[in-house]
C-alpha cells in the first residue's frame, strides 16, 4: 500500500440518479476499482427495495440487515427513527471490527465488505416508511483494523434520501444518468440541491418536536462534509448519443466525467445475479477514482485553503 492509495481512506461516496440509470452498476464498478487499487472498501446497500447488489459484487451471500442489528424501526417498537421526524444521530452507528456479528457483513473475493441497511418489503404490510434505513445509511460507519475504508453507499432511486439529509454525511456524490430526459433532469435537480446547500439553505424544521432536533439538523447542513459531485453517463449506445447527453448537461453547467457504454454483458450479469465483469466499464469508473484522488491529494497539500475555495478549479464539481 503506497501513499497514493491512502488518499481516499475514510471518504464516503453516495450514488444517486433516477430509477434504473445505473447507480448500483456504478457502485459495483467503483468498489471493484478501489479494491484493486488497494483500498479497504465497504459497500452499503441503502436501497430499501431492490435486491442483488451483493451478488453483483461477487459476495458470498446476502448479509442480514443492519436494521435488525440496530433493533428495528420506530414504527414497530424499535429504536431506529426516520431522520425527517428525528434528525438525532443513530446511537451506536460507528462500529469497529469485531463489534458486528459476521452475519451482518458479506465479503467478496477481492475483500470488499458488503452491508445492507434493510428491505422494507420483508417487514410486512404496514411497515411504515423507509426513513429508518435512510438514517442507517446516513450514520453507519464501519471501522476495520488498519486503514479506514472508502465507503460506497448505493441509494434508492430519486432525490428523497438526499432530501432527508443523507448528503450531509457524504464526502462525494456520484450522479448516474441514462440517455433520457428524466435522467438529465435528475442530474440537474441534484446539482441544484447541492448548490443550495452550498449557498446556506437550511432544511425544514417546523415539524420537529424539540429545539434540540432543529439545532442538530441545521448544524448537519452547516457542517456538511460534502465536497463535490461527479456525473457519470451510463447505458450510452453510441458516440452521437454521448455528444447529445453532454450537450444537454452543459445547459445546466454540468460536465460528465465518465461515460459507460450500453453493455449486454452487464445486463446479463444483473439478470442472472452474477458478479459484474467489464474492463471497459471499470476503466470509466477508474476515471472517477482518479479525479477524487487528485482532488483529495490537492486538498491535503492546501490544508490552509478555505473549504470551498480550493474546489472550484478541480474536476469534481464543487459543493
Ligand atoms: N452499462 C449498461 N449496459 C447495459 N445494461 C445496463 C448498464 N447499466 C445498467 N444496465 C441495466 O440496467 C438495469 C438497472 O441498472 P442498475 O441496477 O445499476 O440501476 P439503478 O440506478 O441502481 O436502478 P434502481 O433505481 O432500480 O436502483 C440493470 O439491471 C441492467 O440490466
Ligand atoms: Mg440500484
Amino acid at each position: 500500500m503506497n501513499e497514493q492509495h491512502r488518499i481516499l481512506a475514510g471518504q464516503r461516496i453516495g450514488l444517486f440518479g433516477r430509477g434504473g440509470s445505473g447507480k448500483s452498476t456504478c457502485a459495483v464498478l467503483l468498489a471493484k476499482v478501489l479494491a484493486k487499487a488497494g483500498y479497504a472498501v465497504c459497500v452499503v446497500d441503502a436501497d430499501s427495495t431492490n435486491e442483488g447488489l451483493p451478488q453483483a459484487l461477487g459476495a458470498d451471500r446476502t448479509p442480514e440487515s443492519l436494521l435488525a442489528w440496530f433493533g428495528g424501526t420506530v414504527f414497530s417498537g424499535g429504536p431506529v427513527t426516520c431522520p425527517v421526524d428525528d434528525p438525532l444521530p443513530l446511537a451506536g452507528a460507528r462500529l469497529r471490527a469485531g463489534q458486528l456479528p459476521g452475519q451482518y457483513v458479506a465479503r467478496t473475493p477481492d475483500g470488499i465488505r458488503v452491508f445492507q441497511a434493510g428491505k422494507i418489503g420483508l417487514l410486512g404490510p404496514g411497515a411504515g416508511c423507509d426513513g429508518p434505513m435512510t438514517k442507517i445509511a446516513r450514520d453507519f460507519a464501519f471501522e476495520p483494523e488498519g486503514m479506514a475504508p472508502v465507503t460506497i453507499v448505493d441509494f434508492k432511486a430519486g432525490a428523497e434520501d438526499a432530501s432527508r439529509g443523507v448528503i450531509t454525511s457524504l464526502d462525494w456524490i456520484v450522479v448516474v444518468l441514462d440517455p433520457s430526459y428524466a435522467g438529465i433532469r435528475a442530474a440537474a435537480t441534484m446539482k441544484t440541491m447541492l448548490d443550495q446547500m452550498r449557498a446556506g439553505y437550511l432544511p425544514a424544521t417546523q415539524h420537529l418536536a424539540s429545539p434540540e432536533q432543529a439545532d442538530v439538523i441545521r448544524r448537519a447542513y452547516r457542517e456538511a462534509r460534502t465536497k463535490g459531485a461527479l456525473y457519470v453517463l451510463n447505458k450510452v449506445p453510441d458516440a452521437e448519443t454521448e455528444r447529445l447527453m453532454r450537450q444537454r448537461l452543459l445547459e445546466s453547467q454540468i460536465e460528465a466525467l465518465a461515460s459507460i457504454r450500453e453493455d449486454p454483458g452487464l445486463r446479463r450479469s444483473w439478470l442472472h445475479g452474477e458478479c459484474l465483469q467489464s474492463a471497459a466499464a471499470e476503466a470509466e469508473a477508474a476515471k472517477i477514482v482518479r479525479a477524487l484522488e487528485q482532488h483529495c491529494g490537492t486538498a491535503t497539500n492546501q490544508q490552509s485553503t478555505p473549504r470551498h475555495a480550493s474546489n472550484d478549479a478541480l474536476a469534481p464539481e464543487a459543493v
